[in-house]
């Protein structure tokens, strides 16, 4: 195995360390939290948004870019001649010493040269709208240093796709205004927009350059801007063109000193009568105020404490103590990081994804949610809404949402027939993890649309009538423009390749297509709506015994004097209806898999338009799939006839290799009109027999359902980033601190090789996996579910969990055993079964398997 490394992990500051500024692909990092965002690699690469990449978009970066990461805030030192920039980048004047540290929600990033040492950290304090870049410049050396620092950012004319576009306009639209030490980029504030953005430095300025060609030189790159160059500011005032902001400070140093400046990239946004303050004059006090909270070392130290707090806390709510550092370290730090991450920004903003693209995805969104709500329930709570306020009447949804504006996308539409199982996952795991079901009584309209508010429980019940509504001739589940795989397109039969696959249907009257993945979904998903139903019947019962206990004033004064019953105006009997209505809905559904959906020694995938088997023995490419696998064993259809089990080992010998486990196989070595996209891939990439990271889990939960720990683990630790990284960072090229969507396959040229890092719906599922699954510890409406599945080398742990009011201690006792919970002690009494009920308060719990 190749041995060359770039980085390590540094798990007492919850950082990972990038030693070489060369990385086989830039490793990046996210800055922000709730509004303002920025990415920015191992090189200070990258760029900053408010809220939405593509309609706020506040500096610019060029997607595709040769350099991959050209573009970004870079610090130009100039020492003597020597010309050279902290993160090497875009100079690349060979550094002393080099060293990124991404941590959480921050980035360090420090340069050495001849005996001066600059170092930045670049953060986005809490609640605030801007990024922080603190500049530390120490001088070694035994000698007085004169330098010349300029810094650079560009800006974007705020819609990231017109910037890209519509230069005819652009070039004559960029405005700027200059004040002491801050750069005002105000481009289109003269009519519609309210926003404007700016960058700052704490002390008086030697300089500046507001136009991109004069400072950079029309015929340079970033790499040799004239200015910097020649030691010379410009002082230029940009009018149209590509306005920059850049400063420049004379900077000397006696030996041995250290000085920090404090850079700050702001936005703002103004009310319609305060925009001016003189004509064309634009009002700054905001900018004033956001300045002065931050132009002070101390007052950045203190922020940056806050923020470091901040992470104790969330990063405090599952904590796992094993034996095992490549464990403790991604279940700790890194796999909760991620999910924070993907939570903020579904599949928009990446180094793989331009932002300008796509939005918040249904489905992704309420995957990524389940990994995040342990952190934060009111920002998933207020996600829910989000999202199912994007519903259709019938239960359908559109597929994708802007987060600015939070409507619904025209574009890609609809008719994703999974898509509306994914709100019932999302809402129960809100549930279970905060017992809030008033969020069941919220009143949530369809497609945003004023006067149509239902409930959200009845988003949830249209939701599963979708599917109830949409099944084909088998009884199986009509797969709609395609199902989680978005390139299994069945009903789009494409030649044009101007089209989509996603949204074009050529042929969609009488379709047969049919998919088992759904219908794994649906059972899944009904079980829960099924289990939540009789839950609130049960809670509804339980509350009028109390009632009539005497209990009804105090009831009905804590609900507000007005309805008691917490829920949504339903009897406890229709409850019951409901629940049973489903039932056997969801019986139907497990006859139509066993009957129909079952190829002898694993599920099939799919009916085509036709009714043509896919994914089945009588295939001769594409013969088995993960998809219906993974939600068939999870769903446990058929595992008392043996079904599960010999799925299970069908993924085995099909379809796991070295890197972890293959979307399906063979891979396609055609195009098959049929079936769309995935055959439109090259064999062993993405959605074609490509390791789609986000789906191995739900067969390592389908082990570890069915008590096979050994299999489980050796499928997760396969894709397990802090695995990989000791194994190969060259080869698998992306970040090795977080996972990536997509592994290339055993069919492929470069099996093992990583890409579309970050933005993936593996980080909640890894999450779910880990925390849920193998650890076992499962938030349920009572308490806490414990039933762990270990490989048979496991080691006792401990994991410190925060549950509502209350934390647990758990520590859990293998004794070899990979499955099977025999006693649950708790506060020295033990527990009947494996709940530990939930009681406020901090509560030790013993477990022996
Ligand atoms: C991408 C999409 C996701 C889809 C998956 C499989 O990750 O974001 O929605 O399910 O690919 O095609
Ligand atoms: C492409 C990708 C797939 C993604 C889809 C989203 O088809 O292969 O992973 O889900 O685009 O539009």
């Amino acid at each position: 195995m190749e041995q060359k490394r770039y980085g390590h992990f540094d798990d007492a500051h919850r950082e990972y360390v990038i030693t070489d500024p060369q990385t086989p692909w830039p490793w990046i990092n996210y800055l922000g939290n709730e509004d303002f965002f920025s990415l920015i690699s191992n090189t200070a690469g990258g760029y900053s948004f408010y809220k939405d990449a593509k309609f706020r978009r506040i500096t610019r970066y060029r997607y595709n870019n040769v350099p991959m990461d050209n573009g970004g805030r870079y610090f130009y030192l100039v020492d003597n001649g020597c010309v050279w920039n902290p993160g090497w980048k875009p100079c690349k004047t060979p550094l002393d010493f080099y060293e990124c540290r991404h941590g959480m929600g921050y980035t360090r990033i420090t340069g050495c040269k001849n005996q001066i040492e600059a170092s930045v950290l670049f953060f986005v304090p809490l609640r605030k709208w801007a990024e922080v870049q603190k500049l530390t410049l120490t001088n070694h050396s035994q000698e007085v240093k004169h330098l010349k620092l300029f810094s650079f950012e560009e800006w974007c004319l705020w819609n990231a796709a017109t910037d890209m576009e519509n230069f005819q306009r652009n070039f004559s639209t960029g405005e700027v205004e200059i004040e002491g030490s801050t750069i005002y980029h105000k481009t289109e504030y003269r009519e519609r927009r309210n926003h404007y953005a700016f960058y700052h430095v704490n002390c008086p300025i030697d300089g500046f350059d507001t136009d991109r060609e004069t400072f950079v030189g029309l015929y340079n790159g970033f790499d040799e801007p004239e200015a910097v160059l020649e030691g010379r500011p410009r002082n230029s005032h940009a009018h149209g063109w590509s306005p920059i902001a850049s400063h420049y400070l004379e900077v000397s140093l006696q030996p041995g000193e250290s000085r920090d400046f404090v850079f700050l990239l702001g936005y703002i946004e103004n009310e319609q009568e305060k925009k001016f303050t003189a004509p064309q004059v634009i009002n700054k006090e905001k900018a004033h105020q956001l300045i002065n909270s931050l132009d002070t070392t101390e007052k950045v130290d203190r922020a940056f404490r806050e923020l470091q707090e901040y992470w104790d806390g969330l990063l405090s709510i599952y904590h796992v103590r094993t034996g095992n550092d490549k464990l403790n370290r991604m279940v700790n730090i890194w796999n909760q990081y991620q999910c924070m991450v993907t939570f903020n920004f579904s599949r928009s903003a990446s180094f793989f994804e331009s932002g300008i693209g796509r939005g918040m995805g249904f489905r992704d969104s309420n995957q990524d949610l389940v990994g995040f709500v342990h952190q934060i329930p009111s920002r998933a709570r207020q996600r829910i809404i989000d999202i199912a306020s994007t519903q259709f009447p019938d239960g359908g949804c559109y597929h994708q949402y802007q987060p600015l504006t939070k409507r619904g996308n025209n574009d890609i539409g609809g008719g994703f027939n999974d898509d509306p199982c994914w709100l019932i996952f999302g809402t129960v795991a809100y549930l279970k993890e905060t017992g809030d079901f008033t969020i069941l009584d919220e009143m949530v309209p369809f497609d945003n649309q004023e006067g149509t508010e239902v409930t959200l429980f009845e988003h949830l019940k249209v939701s599963l009538d979708h599917v109830i509504r949409n099944l084909g001739p088998h009884r199986l589940p009509l797969i709609g423009r395609a199902d989680w795989n978005d390139c299994l397109n069945l009903n789009c039969f494409s030649w044009d390749p101007n089209e989509s696959f996603q949204t074009t249907e050529n042929k969609s009257e009488g379709s047969k297509a049919e998919s088992l993945m759904i219908a794994g979904l649906f059972v899944v998903t009904a079980k829960e709506y099924v289990a939540l139903c009789k839950f609130l019947a049960k809670r509804m019962r339980n509350e009028e015994l109390g009632m009539r206990n005497g209990d009804y004033l105090a009831s009905a004064e804590s609900a507000g004097g007005g309805n008691h019953h917490s829920s949504f105006l339903i009897s406890h009997s229709s409850l019951l209806e409901e629940a049973s209505r489903m039932q056997q809905a969801i019986d139907d559904m497990i006859d139509a898999v066993k009957r129909d959906g079952w190829d002898g020694e694993w599920y099939l995938r799919a009916y085509d338009y036709f009714g043509q088997k896919i994914g089945s023995h009588e295939n001769d490419e594409g013969r088995i799939f993960i998809e219906s696998q993974g939600w068939c064993t999870m769903a446990e259809i058929g595992a008392d006839e043996g079904m599960t089990a010999k799925s299970l080992d069908s993924v085995k010998k099909y379809l796991e290799c070295e890197h972890g486990i293959v979307l399906q196989n063979p891979a396609f070595t055609t195009y098959h009109v049929e079936m769309g996209e995935i055959s439109s891939y090259p064999e062993g990439y993405k959605e074609n027999a490509g390791i789609f990271c986000h789906n191995n889990p739900w067969v390592i939960i389908g082990e570890c359902i069915a008590g096979r720990g050994n299999d489980a683990w050796s499928h997760y630790a396969k894709i397990l980033p802090s695995y990989v990284e000791e194994k190969c960072q060259m080869l698998h090229k992306v970040e090795p601190y977080v996972n990536c969507q997509m592994v290339a396959g055993k069919d492929a040229a470069r099996p093992g090789e990583g890409k579309n890092s970050w933005l993936t719906g593996t980080a909640a599922w890894m999450w779910l996996t880990v925390s849920e699954y193998i650890l076992g510890i499962k938030p349920d409406y009572d308490g806490l579910l414990i039933d762990p599945c270990l490989p048979a080398t496991a080691g006792d742990y401990t994991v410190t969990r925060r549950f509502r009011d209350a934390v647990y201690d758990i520590t859990i006792h293998p004794n070899g055993s990979q499955k099977g919970v025999r006693q649950i002690i708790v506060d020295g009494t033990p527990a009947s079964g494996t709940l530990i009920p939930y009681a406020p308060g901090r509560h030790q719990v013993e477990v022996r398997l």
